[in-house]
């Protein structure tokens, strides 16, 4: 078999191991995909600065995210369900993460849970709030990463209702479920990873235990839990989450110079520019095409951290030089995960590691603390 050499060998091989309604739920995205597609396509169409003869001997690739150290200017973004792309998925991802260096984030609606992953790495991990309708509820999970020494709370701004994914409905992984011919067949070619995930411990979503009804299937949970989720968010939760929550508070989600600067005000140390890797908001813009215009709108009130299409060390780059602090890589690490498990998740950021390292060197850049818009062939002034 040919060596992974990039991300995408390994999303080429996460597409041969698991079943099509897993592999899709995370490849696509709302509605007609404009904005899944302009994530790339905006990354894509930038075009990096090369410098020559310029001293790149020593070169630094790491930084901090919030006053922590990281090796990369990469964290791991929030993903729901991942247990089912490899068994104890987010233990797996959040074991590769530590001994990297960089931060894990743990869903909300992660299959293991908030315990499971404080039992299982040494150092602490960030975890993802969704504000449910049951306040309580939403109060105990901040408890209890409180209690499992998470240092940093990611609020997710941009769901205050579901963006449909067509796919996910065709395949019969959304509500109502359906198990189609097509999909026993499709399972039935993919005997490692049922014989992984459907013979694992967890399968259903370990943060809701207790919470939720118990006695249904995945999918009939799925529904019950998208109705908890609550379409009267206002800015006035953001400040009852920040009331309760002592320590580095993330706002997720955020695509607009106006949100960016309310998210300042309310206390976020850090936001993060979002569309949710294009599953919400058909047609709002690509996160990377608004980053100057945040990053000018909030100046150093508060750390950018960047994600949507992050796949390769280049388009970190890119991030970088519009006034990010670093990414956060949704796709790139489930494929990782889903090709390899921890070893694959391993790969996924070392091969970002060494390509944006090399990309560092041919633009004549040492140090990504100070990578400015002049690391861009046509700079993008704001
Ligand atoms: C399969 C999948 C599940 C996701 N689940 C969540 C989630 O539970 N919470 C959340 O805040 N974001 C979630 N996201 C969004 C990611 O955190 C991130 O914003 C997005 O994936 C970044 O785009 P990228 O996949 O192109 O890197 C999910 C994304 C994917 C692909």
């Amino acid at each position: 078999m040919a060596p992974v050499t990039n991300i995408a060998d390994l999303r080429d091989i996460a597409r041969r191991r698991i079943p099509r309604a897993m592999f899709e739920y995370a490849q696509r995205g709302s509605y007609d995909e404009r904005t899944l597609a302009a994530n790339y396509a905006e990354l894509d169409a930038l075009r990096l600065r090369q410098r020559v003869m310029v001293d790149v001997s020593k070169r630094n690739v790491a930084t901090t995210f919030l006053g922590q150290d990281v090796t990369i200017p990469v964290g791991i973004a929030p993903t729901g369900l991942t247990g089912l792309f490899h068994a104890d998925g987010e233990i797996l991802g959040a074991r590769a993460a530590q001994a990297f260096g960089v931060p894990f984030t743990l869903s909300t609606m992660s299959i293991c849970s908030i315990e499971d992953v404080a039992g299982a790495v040494d150092k602490p991990f960030w975890f993802q709030l969704y504000v449910m309708r049951d306040r309580a509820f939403t109060q105990s999970l901040v408890e209890r990463a409180r209690a499992a020494g998470c240092p940093v709370l990611v609020l997710t701004l941009d769901l205050a209702a579901h963006g449909q994914r067509h796919r996910d409905i065709k395949n019969g992984l959304s509500v109502p479920p359906r198990l189609t011919l097509a999909n026993a067949l499709d399972i039935a070619t993919k005997p490692g990873w049922a014989l992984n995930v459907l013979r694992g411990q967890r399968r259903s979503f370990g943060n809701l235990q207790g919470w939720m009804p118990a006695g249904k299937n995945l999918n009939a949970m799925a529904q019950w839990v998208a109705q908890q989720f609550d379409p009267s968010l206002s800015w006035k939760d953001v400040a009852w989450i920040r009331s309760l929550w002592p320590g580095k508070l993330v706002l997720k989600g955020i695509l607009d110079p106006e949100d960016a600067r309310i998210a300042a005000d309310h206390g976020a140390d850090a936001i993060v520019v979002s569309n949710h890797g294009g599953r919400q908001l058909d047609s709002a813009p690509a996160s990377i095409s608004v980053l100057p215009e945040i990053a000018s709108a909030v100046g150093s009130r508060t750390e950018i951290l960047l994600d949507g299409g992050i796949r390769t060390g280049q388009d970190v780059l890119k991030a970088l030089a519009l006034g990010a602090r670093g990414c956060l890589i949704g796709r790139s690490w489930l494929y990782g995960l889903a090709a390899g498990g921890q070893g694959g998740v391993t790969q996924v950021l070392e091969i970002l590691r060494k390509e944006l390292d090399t990309s560092m060197a041919l633009a004549g850049l040492t140090d990504v603390r100070s990578v400015t818009p002049a690391a861009l062939h046509t700079p993008r002034r704001v």
